[in-house]
């Protein structure tokens, strides 16, 4: 079913970014977001278009204290020939179902979501970018909107979309892809079996920042976690998931601790490597296998998947104070071809062999 929401258009549209290619990520937000309400015995109502601005929050509101929210992160293609693209939407409601049950949020129905989606960029269509690695990124979220110190789920929740165009999240210079240096974090941990380690939450990467600024004392753009229980298997990227290519086979953390967050991106690459016959697998991989291929010349590629990162190379793995190169330090073949199929297939300019897209407008 597809609903329709009242729209209150801005008075004061914003100037459009005057260089699509320097976009950045989430420097830029659109005229207009989405707001729905959902109260305990009520359900979700009053779901509405309105002008992107600030808006008020109660200061003992409990997601300020307690963190009860969530968050997606999608994006909308523009075509050559004027359409507007979303890539497997369908897996983003997915998982906000397991991450809102997670955190007791109630259930927002698959449809609405799609339906306020198509709502509010219909509204801001005009700022889907087209030039080449740029997208509108959407960032819908929900959280405890209810003044309280209990810390018990809350009453009243607000769901929102906000949408903002932008590039890659780990910019190169030129908008083609480059390799960065990763941090492994060897003395803090991201999640644990039983914690909201599958779940989109915000405190997943609250919990990071500690790290995340380790990394960047070393000059690193972000952290690789290790595992919580023994400090030993490579689990994800901070903002991804992350793909290590050890003698032609190319491999991710399994899905089946609960630590890792189903990227939709990562789901994506491991169907597309598989339908190419490569071999590909979900399996445990220590850092001191991936360190010793690095030595020995076997690592030939690493690299991060994700909705803002899209499919990021690695050049090198900087842990416990050492360097370990991966390969020349070069983008690696099977990164590009990724990056270049997947982006293809989401903006038009390659036929979706696999059928991810859906057609917005
Ligand atoms: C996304 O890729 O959509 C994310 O939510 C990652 C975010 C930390 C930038």
């Amino acid at each position: 079913m597809e609903y329709t929401f009242p729209v209150t258009r801005t008075t004061h549209p914003k100037p459009r970014p005057e260089d699509e290619t320097k976009l950045g990520f989430a420097k830029y937000f659109t005229d207009h977001m989405f707001v729905m309400d959902y109260d305990v015995g009520q359900g979700w109502h009053d779901g509405r278009v309105v002008p992107h601005e600030p808006f008020l929050i109660e200061p003992a509101c409990a997601v300020l204290h307690y963190a009860q929210e969530m968050f997606e992160g999608m994006k909308a293609y523009r075509t050559a020939d004027g359409r507007i693209l979303l890539f497997r939407p369908d897996k983003n409601i997915e998982r906000m179902k397991n991450t809102n049950e997670r955190m007791c949020i109630p259930e927002l129905p698959g449809d609405l979501f799609l339906s306020a989606v198509k709502a509010v960029i219909k509204e801001d269509m005009d700022w889907v970018p087209s030039a080449p690695g740029t997208a509108l990124y959407i960032r819908p979220f929900i959280f405890g909107n209810e003044v309280s110190f209990s810390v018990l789920p809350a009453q009243h929740y607000t769901f929102m979309i906000i949408l903002s165009p932008v590039g890659s999240y780990y910019a190169s210079n030129d908008g083609g892809l480059s390799t960065s240096r990763i941090y492994v974090s060897d003395n803090y941990i991201r999640a644990a079996r039983g914690g909201t380690g599958y779940a989109k939450v915000g405190g997943n990467y609250g919990n990071a920042m500690r790290a995340s600024a380790d990394a960047m004392k070393a000059n690193c753009k972000d952290v690789l976690w290790l595992d919580a229980a023994e400090n030993k298997y490579v689990e994800e990227i901070g903002t991804s998931n992350a793909f290590f290519r050890i003698s032609d086979e190319v491999i991710t953390a399994p899905l089946t601790d609960g630590t890792i967050l189903p990227g939709i991106t990562r789901r994506s690459v491991i169907e597309l490597l598989k339908s190419w016959g490569e071999k590909v697998s979900e399996r445990k991989l220590s850092i001191d296998e991936i360190t010793e291929a690095s030595k020995n010349g076997t690592l030939q590629e690493v690299f991060a998947s994700g909705t803002a990162a899209v499919i990021s190379p690695i050049g090198c793995l900087h842990y416990k104070g050492v360097d370990y190169p991966v390969a020349d330090q070069k983008v690696g073949p099977v990164a590009q071809k990724l990056y270049d199929n997947l982006y293809g297939m989401q903006t038009g300019a390659l036929p979706d062999v696999m059928g991810w897209t859906y057609q917005l407008f």
